[in-house]
């Protein structure tokens, strides 16, 4: 029971001391509430403002991928060097313990695969699960110029708008099918439209010609893909140059766990993203680390 009699008067008004009203540190982000901020500040450093996220959810369209076919051995022991985590709900209850303290970015669209159209997705995670799972962000692809285009824009404003009642945010992926072309004015199109429909970030591909006006026309943090395997110095420049172009991180699969040392390219990719460490050190740094990584052994 509380003890009235001891309450005191407090002392420390610190009267004159206006209280600050910081601006939250991600672009876009300072009007949103305070549960969605402080999701995207487990998914963002804080301190760098940028995310290494470890994407896995290769499998919600073609299966067992190379590297992916067993989550549970393959993927748990790189977890504490990413920042967040990019994940199926299958994958996620079935193969990862919940012990796990990294957050989970869900992927939320789905239903196509790759032996057929791509872009004929639709939101395959109900907001209930994505709350049961404790989503930090749930992850909806958006396909700007495919055949279901207008599909897949209808399927981010549903999960914003589902998110948003409950502080959840939400990552477009900017899907590109085979007749599009990766250039600077189509992710410029396709990242905008997303961040105008309400993603509280979006991840596209890097393009070496005009990247940097792709991100700073985009009102929300930009990430990049990895796209497929590339020799791992390839792979440090392409996310060192995003960077310093105005990304605010990667969201990277292949290139990490297709390596045949994924916790030294993980721990390389962390340098470049959130030091700006150089390619070339940080390759140094990958290859340095190459012969404690375990996989790397277990491989050779
Ligand atoms: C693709 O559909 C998935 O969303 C992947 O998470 C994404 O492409 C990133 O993986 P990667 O670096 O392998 O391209």
């Amino acid at each position: 029971m509380p003890d009235i009699d001891d309450v005191q008067d407090g002392k420390q008004y610190h009267v004159g001391v206006p209280m600050e009203a910081k601006a939250f540190f991600l672009k876009g982000s300072n009007s949103l509430d305070w549960g969605i901020k402080n999701r995207l500040a487990r998914i963002f450093s804080p301190t760098t403002g940028r995310t290494v996220m470890l994407a896995v959810d290769h499998g919600y369209f073609q299966g067992p991928t190379t590297g992916l076919e067993r989550i549970d051995l393959n993927i748990v022991p790189l977890v504490p060097y990413a920042d967040a985590l990019m994940i199926t709900r299958g994958a996620l209850r079935t193969s990862i313990p919940p012990e796990m303290q990294k957050p989970v970015v869900l992927r939320c669209s789905g239903g196509q695969s790759m032996l057929k159209e791509l872009s004929n997705e639709l939101v395959a995670v109900d907001i209930q699960d994505a709350l049961r799972l404790n989503a930090a962000a749930m992850a909806v692809q958006v396909y700007i110029g495919g055949e279901h285009e207008h599909q897949s824009v209808g399927n981010l404003v549903k999960v914003v708008d589902a998110g948003n009642q409950y502080g959840i945010a939400t990552l477009a992926v900017t899907g590109v099918g085979k007749e599009l072309v990766r250039d600077s004015r189509y992710l410029g199109l396709a990242t905008r439209i997303c961040a105008e429909m309400g993603a509280h970030f979006v991840k596209t591909y890097y393009c070496e010609s005009g990247f940097s006006r792709v991100a700073a026309a985009c009102p929300v943090p930009v990430l990049i893909a990895g796209g497929k395997k590339l020799p791992e110095l390839d792979a440090l420049r392409m996310a060192y140059r995003a960077v310093d172009e105005g990304a605010a991180g990667v969201d990277m699969g292949r290139n990490v766990f297709q390596c045949e040392a994924p916790m030294a390219m993980l721990q390389a990719v962390r340098a470049v993203v959130h030091e700006k460490e150089k390619p070339e050190k940080a390759y140094e740094l990958f290859l340095s680390l190459k012969n404690q990584d375990a996989f790397a052994a277990q491989r050779s």
